[in-house]
């Protein structure tokens, strides 16, 4: 990348901080309360140290796998994340050409300011895209019912099924900066997720009535059962848990029948001291026991980053922020150079660890700092 003046994820946030009004820099970058979560998230790879092995003919690299049945050309996805709009004009369709032209797995979220059907159309036939669930919002059944009969139809292959945010995290720069979704992309948002009919008062002002998920009773009352009942409704669409941060609730989301589950921790913006997500990773490998694929996001930003995740057993990883501050820079372009950055990063990382394919990155290539201090 000679003469490039955007050479890593970070220089890409710092263009965006650039870029956007300070509300919605905030709401992207932000995370719940005293953001320790957020922190750790970056902190815990750093402290993680690499174990290369040496003279390994690394003149080819294959980054291919299988992904819940899908044949995918690297390890990284698109993390769901909500109003790409406020992020760029494009918005979720800027996302969906990247993510088609890079040949990553988009996850759309629930909370798009596109509808999904537009999002699918975008993106194209090839492009691999599952559809992000919340169980948290006062949608009830007939509502998510809906939004599954239309990712079907649009076809997404799996269902993301959101578990972390029973209420809304909180986050105070958000409070503070009274950030809210600029009204023309909150009737997108709405209208995209849950096709619910949006009213306007008498002086003009939108009444998101039903469909606002910001109300602080939304969806309590969700539950495993939904999980099951999902199931049974998602046709041959597979299910993902996202959001699992403990060996319980592996187990639990198991015992729903999932087909994978996913660590997060909605990166560091719903439960604030909850551990960072690669800390969690290898409990979650224990429990799991190979019984169904296991990913995980937050926090990564560098290729040796996805690797330190394959090594302690991830399938495949997930980014969000980063594909955000692609989109603040240049849309489409820039999401695109940011997919294209870390996979070329992960590409030098397996070089330098002697790894030809992903199979070759192994559990013992990854230690922990405090294992080198006497
Ligand atoms: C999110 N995330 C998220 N998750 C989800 O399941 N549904 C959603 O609508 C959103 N929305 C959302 C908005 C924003 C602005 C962010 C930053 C995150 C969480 C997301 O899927 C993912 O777990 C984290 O973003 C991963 O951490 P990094 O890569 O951002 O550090």
């Amino acid at each position: 990348r000679p003469g490039c003046t955007h050479v890593n994820v970070a220089d890409y946030e710092r263009r965006a901080k650039v870029v956007l009004p300070k509300g919605e820099f905030d709401y992207f970058a932000g995370g719940a309360n005293d953001m320790v979560t957020l922190r750790e998230n970056r902190a815990a790879y750093r402290r993680l140290r690499l174990r290369p092995r040496v003279l390994r003919d690394v003149s080819s690299v294959d980054t291919t796998r299988t992904v819940l049945g899908e044949r995918m050309a690297h390890p990284i996805g698109i993390s769901p994340t909500a109003e790409h709009r406020a992020a760029h004009d494009d918005g979720e369709l800027a996302t969906a050409r990247a993510a088609a032209g890079t040949c990553s797995m988009m996850v759309v979220s629930s909370s798009a300011t596109t509808a999904l059907e537009d999002v699918a159309t975008a993106g194209g036939p090839n492009m691999q895209r599952w559809f992000q669930l919340s169980l948290s919002s006062r949608k009830n059944r007939t509502v998510l019912a809906g939004l599954v009969r239309r990712a079907i139809a649009a076809g997404y292959t799996a269902l993301v099924v959101t578990v972390d945010r029973p209420v809304l995290g909180r986050r105070e720069a958000d409070l503070r900066n009274c950030y809210e979704l600029a009204p023309r992309l909150a009737e997108g948002r709405v209208v995209s997720a849950t096709g619910a009919r949006i009213g306007r008062r008498p002086d003009g002002t939108m009444d998101l009535g039903q469909a606002s998920d910001a109300r602080p009773e939304a969806g309590k009352s969700l539950n495993w059962d939904d999980v099951h009942w999902l199931r049974t409704i998602c046709g041959d669409m597979k299910i993902v848990v996202k959001s699992v941060m403990t060996r319980e609730a592996a187990e639990e989301a198991l015992a729903h029948g999932v087909d994978a589950v996913w660590v997060s921790n909605h990166g560091g913006r719903q439960l604030d001291t909850v551990p960072a997500t690669i800390e969690i990773l290898p409990e979650v490998v224990q429990a799991v026991r190979g019984r169904c694929e296991i990913f995980v996001d937050g926090g990564i930003r560098r290729g040796t980053d996805v690797l330190k995740a394959l090594a302690l057993g991830a399938s495949a990883v997930f980014i969000g922020r980063p594909v955000i501050w692609g989109l603040a820079h240049s849309g489409e372009h820039g999401v695109t150079d940011v997919i294209n950055l870390l996979n070329e990063e992960l590409v030098q990382a397996m070089r330098l660890m002697g790894c030809k394919k992903l199979g070759d990155i192994e559990r013992s290539m990854v230690a922990h700092q405090s294992s080198y201090h006497a």
